[in-house]
Formats: C-alpha cells, sequence, structure tokens
C-alpha cells in the first residue's frame, strides 16, 4: 500500500500499547497470585505433555519446565518502574496506553480501602498525563481481591454489588484525569477458561456456572457504566471484548456455514449485544481467525506464533467492517499482537494490521485507535513467563532490563510517518 493511504488514518488517532496490571505490576495478591503458588509446581510437570507439540519447544522447555515460570512474583517491577516505563512509550513515539487498575490493590480487603494504592494510580494518571499520553484505565481483567473469590466471585447475583462498590470508589477517586474507561476485559474468554473449561481459577467446569457468571459481568458492567457516568458524563466508555475473525473452512457447506454464523454470535455478539446502550464505544481485542469446519477449528498450519497460534493479522479488516456495520459506534482495537521472542514475525504483523486498518477506515469505519499487546514483556497467565509479546523485552535475569525490539523501532517510524503526512 503506498503511502498516500496514510492520510485515512484520522489525525487524532490513538497509536497505543495494552498492558494489564496483574501481568507486568509485581506484588499483587489476588485469587489468581494465590492459585499460581498452589499449582507451579504442577504445571511445571505437566508442561512436556501440554505443550511440547509447539514450535519451539525446544527453545522454551528449560523455563516452561520449571516452576518459577508460572509465578507473577515481581512480574516485571512495572509498580515501581512506571515512569521509566512511560519514558519509553514516549520513545515509540506512541500516544496512549491501555493499562490496569488493580482491584485487590484498592481493597485489599471487604470495604478497607487503600490510600496509597489510590494515590499512587493518580499519581500514575498523572504521569501519563504530563507525557502527552492518553490513559486508558481498565478496571478489571480477570484479577479479583482473594475475599471476593471466597465470596463466590462473580458466580453469585449479590456480589456484583462488591464490585460496584468498587467502581464507585474509582468514580470518586480516579476519574477527574481520565476521559477513556474500560470496565472489563474479555467477558467470554475468562467466563469460559475460569468456569466451563476450568482450566483457570476457580477451575469449575460447568455451563450452568458460566451462564450465571457471563450474565453476571453483563449487568456488572452496566451498573458500572452508569456509575461512572453519573460521577463524570464526559467519559467514554467500553469494554474490551474478544473477538475473534471467524470464517467456514468450506466457504459453499451449510454445516459451515451454520456453525460459522452460530460462532459469530455467541462468540463476538452476544454479550455486546445485551449492552448495546452502555457503550461509547466498542473496544476489542483481536488475535485469531478461526476457521469452523462443522464446529471444529480446523485453521491452516503456518505460520504459527511461538504459543502455536495461528497467525493472520489481516483478518483485522473484516471483522471492523463486521463490528462496525453491528454497532455503528466508534472502534478500539484495545489488543493486538503475537508471542513472537525472536522478533520474527511481529514487523510483518504490524505492516498488515496496519494495511487492514487502513482499509477499514478508508471505507467509513470509524476507527479510533489501536493498541498493540503489550508495552512490555509480561506474565502470560497460565503459561507464565516464557511467552514474549512486548514490543520492549525484558531480561528478569538482569535487573529487568528494558530493550525495545527491532520491530517496535520500526513501528515508532512508521507512526511518525502516519502523523506527518
Ligand atoms: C488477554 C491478555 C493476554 C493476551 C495474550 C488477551 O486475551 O487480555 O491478558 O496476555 O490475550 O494471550
Amino acid at each position: 500500500m503506498n503511502e498516500d493511504s496514510n492520510k485515512y488514518f484520522p489525525k487524532h488517532f490513538f497509536w497505543g500499547a495494552s498492558s494489564s496490571a496483574h501481568q507486568l505490576e509485581g506484588g499483587n495478591t489476588n485469587q489468581w497470585s494465590e492459585w499460581e503458588r498452589v499449582h507451579a509446581k504442577e504445571f511445571a510437570q505437566l508442561a512436556h505433555t501440554r505443550i511440547s507439540w509447539l514450535p519451539k519447544w525446544d527453545e522454551i522447555k528449560d523455563q516452561a519446565q520449571s516452576p518459577e515460570n508460572y509465578i507473577s512474583g515481581e512480574g516485571v517491577e512495572h509498580f515501581s518502574r512506571y515512569k521509566e516505563d512511560f519514558e519509553i512509550i514516549r520513545e515509540l513515539k506512541l500516544n496512549a496506553f491501555r493499562f490496569g487498575i488493580e482491584w485487590s490493590r484498592i481493597e485489599p480487603e471487604e470495604g478497607q480501602w487503600n490510600e496509597s494504592a489510590i494515590e499512587h494510580y493518580r499519581e500514575y494518571i498523572r504521569e501519563l498525563r504530563s507525557r502527552r499520553i492518553e490513559p486508558f484505565a481498565n478496571l478489571w481483567h480477570w484479577t479479583e481481591p482473594v475475599w471476593f473469590a471466597r465470596l463466590g466471585g462473580f458466580k453469585k447475583r449479590k456480589n456484583i454489588s462488591y464490585f460496584t462498590r468498587f467502581i464507585q470508589k474509582i468514580a470518586d477517586e480516579l476519574v477527574e484525569d481520565l476521559t477513556y474507561i474500560i470496565t472489563l476485559n474479555e467477558p467470554n474468554v475468562y467466563t469460559t477458561f475460569s468456569y466451563i473449561v476450568g482450566e483457570w481459577p476457580p477451575e469449575e467446569k460447568s455451563l450452568w456456572a458460566g451462564q450465571k457468571v457471563y450474565r453476571n459481568l453483563i449487568k456488572a458492567h452496566r451498573e458500572s457504566y452508569y456509575v461512572l457516568k453519573r460521577a463524570k458524563p464526559q467519559l467514554q466508555i467500553g469494554i474490551a471484548a474478544q473477538l475473534a475473525n471467524i470464517q467456514s473452512k468450506r466457504p459453499h457447506n451449510l454445516i459451515d456455514t451454520t456453525a460459522t454464523k452460530w460462532m459469530r454470535y455467541y462468540w463476538n455478539w452476544w454479550f455486546l449485544n445485551r449492552c448495546r446502550k452502555e457503550q461509547d464505544f466498542i473496544g476489542f481485542n483481536y488475535y485469531f481467525s478461526d476457521y469452523y469446519r462443522g464446529f471444529w477449528r480446523d485453521n491452516p498450519k503456518v505460520p504459527l506464533s511461538d504459543m502455536g497460534w495461528y497467525m493472520e493479522p489481516e483478518g483485522l479488516y473484516p471483522l471492523l467492517l463486521r463490528t462496525w456495520s453491528h454497532y455503528k459506534k466508534p472502534i478500539f482495537v484495545t489488543e493486538n499482537g503475537l508471542a513472537d521472542a525472536k522478533d520474527e514475525y511481529r514487523r510483518w504483523w504490524l505492516e498488515e494490521t496496519i494495511v487492514a486498518m487502513q482499509k477499514a477506515v478508508s471505507e467509513g469505519v470509524d476507527l479510533r485507535g489501536y493498541f498493540h499487546w503489550s508495552l512490555l514483556d509480561n506474565f502470560e497467565w497460565k503459561y507464565g513467563w516464557w511467552p514474549k509479546f512486548g514490543l520492549v523485552a525484558v531480561d528478569r535475569k538482569n535487573n529487568m532490563k528494558r530493550t525495545i525490539r527491532p520491530s517496535a523501532k520500526w513501528f515508532a517510524k512508521r507512526i511518525e510517518k502516519i502523523h506527518h503526512e
């Protein structure tokens, strides 16, 4: 695509990176950190059975088979080194950052507010603003205070009021310098892995539990939306949904096309449809194209990321068109990226992604921003530390040294060019 097409990006487009509190702050105590401690050894022992099929197994096996890999621990010390990380954001020419506010820090015990944690995030937001980086605050990214999880978490309808009380606290204390808020990250992924497949805490395997949690998250979002709007009507509020570019393996096969429709409806739209009114923008995370043969996912065998995920960055284009035609609201790509320790594919991924966005924007899609996952290498949940999603590498063995990857340097130049067109 020639350089002329740069003109299609809106002038105030947000070029950002995305992150979550638990995955990089360090020092968190929540239901997830408790679970890590209990399971680290077992995950190390099971690694061979679970992931030795991965293309880079030989390179990751030492890490994947050691229990420390499964402990978030000190994270990448972002909690104390955030100013240094914000300087890196500037160096990368980004003008927005999506970050998490960790509920378990703000309310470590039920009803007890930790003022120094609140002050920390106040300062954090101020530091972003002072560098002209637009803060996109994310209020729930799967982690919960231990006491909330013990009370049954989002499975119990009456527990929603604990969450909205936390949101009210945010509304009272932290929204002054904020315009953009994301309430929930990927409710569909969390519900599936924590309550249906049962691989994440609290490891339930029940469709019944799953549908309860899913519905309760809808209510939690809706109520949070109004709490926040009452506090500051100018706030722009949305969700970071997980949307896939779902396609039929055999485009003319009735079973495949039916499965595709069904999957698109339940995976992509079901949740968002139920909070249509309570979203000022549609935020979504894009990682996958999924091809369905019947109800089986049957993706091409290459190219694969380090996580073994089939990579089709251009799938963002049809997904943007479909999302726009469904909702006709401003769109943010709130996460997008790949695990690529050697930085072999990241530049290609970014180039294809930019083209996909340009095409969508040129056709009238109101796309307002793009956030790459992630700024820094971070703790990849059940997989631990070996997957490397960062624009910036972090050497956890060497004082958490940050090194900008070549693809990120390229990205920074590309963004500059777009801004200067
Ligand atoms: C999540 C992130 C995660 C990323 C890569 C997204 O589904 O929101 O927390 O690190 O995918 O797996």
